[in-house]
């Protein structure tokens, strides 16, 4: 079993995984304003296949159950500050529908999503040990992606991405301009994935990599665009498990067709 080392104040202890009962919270960034997607609307509200994006995110994350039956029990929104209203209204609705009791919490968000991550793990109730962060930009992750990944960190992996192998030929590139930029090598494909969310964590860890990369957060350029950056910088392993294509981000206006396409066979 791996074994990752966190701590709790200045103790380390050693992460074993959840033998027991664990509890379950979600993370699910919805802030951002979707500026590459170019809609009159925030990302997260845009309707696709006839519900918002992060209505669909919800729903997968609630319907998901762990290899143990447990399912998420707190969901922590991160959203647009004028929106919160009807961001909490939207996700009402979902947690009423979904099976259980699920504590729902609806945050603004920061100004990058590293920000508002941080910002929706204030928000933890105390006995949440086990945090999935989540895009809502990533609507179609189906519910078998995330009892996954839960059952990743169960299992004894403090830190889990789900990853799917680079089907382009990367190579890395040197500094040029506009018309160009030459190639300094290539870079070994069997060696890469592509990572997704949701991202599973043991909550001290993430909550740990949060506080001391929290200086990077301030702006996009600095600012981890995944919280399993955030871990690796600490020192703990990252462990990646099979990701899935229905997990894909809706980051431009071809994706939110191909969103639809997928969904619906195209009808609006
Ligand atoms: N996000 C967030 N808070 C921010 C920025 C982003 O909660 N300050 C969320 C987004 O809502 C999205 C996820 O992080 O669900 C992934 O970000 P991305 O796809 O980049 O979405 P946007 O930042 O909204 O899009 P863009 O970068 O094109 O503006
Ligand atoms: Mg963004």
């Amino acid at each position: 079993m791996p074994r990752a080392v966190c701590c709790v104040g200045d103790r380390p202890r050693p992460w074993t995984g959840h033998d027991a009962h664990m509890t379950i919270a979600a993370v699910l960034t919805a802030a951002g304003s979707g500026s590459r997607l170019g809609h009159e609307l925030p990302k997260a509200v845009v309707p696709v296949a006839g519900a918002p994006l992060v209505v669909h995110a919800a729903r997968a994350l609630l319907t998901a159950r762990a290899g143990d039956g447990t399912g998420v029990a707190q969901l922590v929104v991160t959203a647009p500050a004028e929106r919160l209203d009807e961001i909490a209204a939207l996700l009402g609705a979902v947690v009423d529908e979904a099976a259980g009791d699920v504590r729902l919490d609806v945050v603004g968000g920061g100004r990058t999503r590293q920000e508002s991550v941080a910002a929706g793990l204030a928000e933890l109730g105390d006995d949440v040990d086990v945090v999935l962060v989540h895009d809502a930009a990533r609507p179609f992750a189906p519910p078998e992606l995330v009892a996954r990944v839960v059952d990743a960190v169960r299992a004894g992996h403090a830190a889990v991405v789900p990853g799917l192998p680079v089907v382009d030929t990367v190579k890395r590139v040197g500094g040029g301009d506009a018309s160009g930029r030459p190639v300094l090598q290539t870079v070994p494909r069997a060696d890469l994935v592509a990572v997704q969310t949701p991202q599973g964590f043991d909550r001290d860890v993430l909550e740990r990599a949060h506080a001391v990369g929290s200086g990077r957060g301030s702006s996009e350029a600095t600012a981890a665009s995944d919280d399993a950056g955030l871990v690796e910088a600490t020192g703990v392993p990252v462990w990646v498990v099979p990701g899935d294509e229905r997990a894909a981000k809706v980051t431009t206006a071809r994706d939110l067709l191909v969103a639809q396409a997928l969904t619906t066979g195209g009808a609006a």
